[in-house]
C-alpha cells in the first residue's frame, strides 16, 4: 500500500542512488530517512512505511528496507513497537550525523562579487576547495575513522579536570608549553628537524601558518617561488597577502631553479621536499642544497611544507630540509591533519629562534588562539608514545589500500599510468593521462556519478599543464575502492577513446 512516508522517501533515494550509485542501497536508504528524521520531515510518532510497502514503492528489496530500519532502530532514531510497526522515536539521539549544510563552496552571483573587495573576489572566485570534504577518491584527508577517539577523549575528560582556568582563556605564546616541548622530541627524532621547544608556533592547520609567515616576513608586491604544480591552498594564501607567484616547474629532483638567475630573488620559496605535492618526488640532496645557500646568499625566506612525510612505505624516512643546514632561513611547517584528523585543525612552525616572539605575538594579535585543552591532551598522547603507535599503523593500512588501487588501475588500464615522479608515499596517487585529455571533463564525468577525481591540470599556474587525476586511497578501505574505481576508469576509457567497459576483475596485488 502507499503511504505519505513512502512518496516522501521514494524519490530522495531515487535521487541518493543517482548522485552515489557505487554506495549500498541500504545505507542510502538509511540516509534518507535518518535524514528525514532530522529535518523533521519525519517527525517524532510518525510511524515509518510497513517494510514490504516501502520496497515495493521504492522498487527495493525488503530484506533492504529491513536493514536500513534494524540501522535506525540500533541508532536510537525509531521504536518498534509489538504488533504495530515502527516509529520515529520521541528525541533523536544528539551526537547521531547530522545532515550537512548546502554547499558553502560556491560562487556568488554576479550582484554579490560587485561588491566584494577585489581581495575577496580573488578570494571567492579561484576557490578550490570541494564542498565534499570526505568519500572516494578526495584527495587531502586520512582515514579519520581509525583515529583512537576514545583514548583521545579519556586524556581530554581527565585533563578539564585538572586544567588551570588561565589555560581555558584565549591562548597566547604560540600555544602550549607541553605541547611545544613533546613536538620538540617528536621533531628532533622523526624529523631530523633543529629545534628548541621554544622555536615552535602551535597553528591553527598549515593554511594558518602560511597566512601568519606571508603576513610576518612579506609585503605586498613581494616575489614568492611556488612549485608547478603546486598546492592551491598556499597559492590562494599567498595571492590574497598581495605576493606575486612565480611557478617554478617540478622535475624528478623536486623544484627547479636557475642558481644563478638573473633578477631581483624572492622574498619566499615554499617548498613540500619530502614528498612533493601533487607530484610526489623527494627533493634531491643537491637541489636542497643549492636551495639553503641560494637562500641564505640573498635572505630567501624557504617555507619548508612536511604535510604527509610519515607515509612513507619504503626505503628510509626522508629527513627534513630544515635539519641540513642549522641557521639558513627556514621555516618547518608540519600538521596533525594527516596523521590524526582535519577536522582538528592543529598545525605547527619551527621558526629561527630570533623570530620565535614576533610570530607569537602576530599570532595573538590575528587570530587570538585556543584550544588548549586540546593541545594539552595532545602532548599527553605524544609523550604516552599512541601518536607514534597510530602513526605506525596507519602506514600498514596505507600501504595495504594504495598498493591495492595500484593493482586496481594496472588491471583495468595496464601499466604506465602512475605519474613517473610517484615515490610510493603519502595518501594520493597521481595518474598521467595521454596528453591532450581533458581531465577537468573526466574528472567531472566521474563527479556526476558520485566520485572524487580532482584533475592534475587545476594545480597548475601556468598555460602547458599536464593532464591528469588524483586519487586518494587513504580514507577508501579496499573492499570499498572497486565500485568507485570502475567509474573513474570507465570515465578515462570513454574520454581516451578506448573500450567503454573496463576490466572488472579483482586485482591479484592486493595486499
Ligand atoms: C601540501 C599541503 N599542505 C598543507 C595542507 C593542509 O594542511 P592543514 O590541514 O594543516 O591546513 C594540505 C592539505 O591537503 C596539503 O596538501
Amino acid at each position: 500500500m502507499k503511504s505519505l512516508s513512502g512518496d516522501l522517501i521514494a524519490p530522495r533515494l531515487a535521487q541518493l542512488r543517482r548522485e552515489k550509485p557505487a554506495m549500498p542501497v541500504n545505507r542510502l536508504l538509511y540516509e534518507c530517512l535518518r535524514d528525514a528524521i532530522h529535518d523533521a520531515s519525519l517527525p517524532a510518532a510518525t510511524r515509518l512505511p510497513p517494510t514490504r510497502d516501502l520496497a515495493l514503492q521504492a522498487g527495493i528489496s525488503r530484506n533492504t528496507v529491513m536493514h536500513a530500519y534494524e540501522q535506525l532502530m540500533a541508532e536510537g532514531y525509531t521504536k518498534g513497537l509489538t504488533g504495530s510497526g515502527t516509529y520515529v522515536a520521541q528525541r533523536i539521539p544528539d551526537l547521531a550525523p547530522v545532515k550537512p549544510s548546502p554547499a558553502v563552496v560556491a560562487l556568488p552571483g554576479k550582484a554579490v562579487a560587485g561588491r566584494l573587495s577585489a581581495r575577496g573576489r580573488k578570494v571567492v572566485m579561484n576557490a578550490k576547495a570541494q564542498s565534499t570534504q570526505w568519500g572516494a577518491f578526495l584527495p587531502g584527508v586520512p582515514d579519520v575513522t581509525q583515529v583512537p577517539h576514545a583514548k583521545l577523549a579519556q586524556i581530554t575528560a581527565r585533563l578539564s579536570r585538572e586544567l588551570p582556568p588561565a589555560t581555558l582563556s584565549y591562548a597566547t605564546n604560540g600555544g602550549y608549553p607541553k605541547l611545544h616541548q613533546s613536538l620538540a622530541v617528536y621533531l628532533r627524532q622523526a624529523r631530523s628537524v633543529v629545534c628548541e621547544p621554544g622555536q615552535i608556533v602551535v597553528t591553527e592547520g598549515v593554511h594558518q601558518a602560511i597566512d601568519l609567515i606571508t603576513r610576518v616576513l612579506g609585503d605586498a608586491g613581494d616575489h614568492a617561488w611556488v612549485e608547478e604544480p603546486g598546492y592551491w591552498g598556499t597559492r590562494s594564501i599567498l595571492e590574497i597577502n598581495g605576493i606575486r607567484l612565480k611557478p617554478m616547474p617540478v622535475d624528478a629532483e623536486g623544484m627547479r631553479f636557475a642558481r644563478n638567475a638573473a633578477g631581483k630573488p624572492p622574498r619566499f620559496a615554499f617548498v613540500t621536499p619530502s614528498h612533493q605535492y601533487p607530484l610526489g618526488p623527494v627533493m634531491s640532496l643537491a637541489r636542497r642544497l643549492d636551495l639553503l645557500a641560494y637562500a641564505t646568499r640573498h635572505g630567501t625566506w624557504v617555507v619548508e611544507d612536511d604535510y604527509d612525510s610519515e607515509f612513507r612505505f619504503s626505503g628510509h624516512p626522508v629527513a627534513s630540509l630544515q635539519g641540513l643546514l642549522p641557521g639558513a632561513p627556514v621555516i618547518y611547517v608540519g600538521t596533525f591533519s594527516k596523521t590524526l584528523y582535519p577536522g582538528l585543525r592543529m598545525a605547527y612552525m619551527v621558526v629561527p629562534a630570533p623570530f620565535a616572539a614576533a610570530f607569537r605575538t602576530a599570532q595573538s594579535e590575528l587570530y587570538r588562539g585556543g584550544h588548549m585543552l586540546q593541545q594539552a591532551a595532545l602532548a599527553e598522547f605524544m609523550d604516552s608514545g599512541q601518536y607514534a603507535a597510530h602513526i605506525r599503523r596507519m602506514r600498514l593500512i596505507y600501504s595495504a589500500r594504495r598498493a591495492y588501487l595500484m593493482g586496481l588501475v594496472e588491471q583495468s588500464l595496464g601499466p604506465g599510468w602512475v605519474h613517473e615522479y610517484d615515490s610510493n608515499a603519502g595518501l594520493h596517487l597521481v595518474l598521467s593521462l595521454p596528453p591532450g585529455s581533458d581531465d577537468v571533463a573526466i574528472a567531472a564525468d566521474a563527479a556526476a556519478q558520485g566520485v572524487i577525481a580532482r584533475p592534475l591540470s587545476n594545480y597548475y599556474l601556468g598555460r602547458n599543464p599536464r593532464p591528469g587525476l588524483m586519487l586518494a586511497f587513504a580514507s577508501i578501505p579496499q573492499e570499498e575502492m572497486l565500485a568507485p574505481w570502475r567509474i573513474v576508469a570507465r570515465c578515462i576509457l570513454k574520454a581516451c577513446g578506448k573500450r567503454a567497459e573496463p576490466p572488472v576483475a579483482t586485482p591479484t596485488r592486493c595486499a
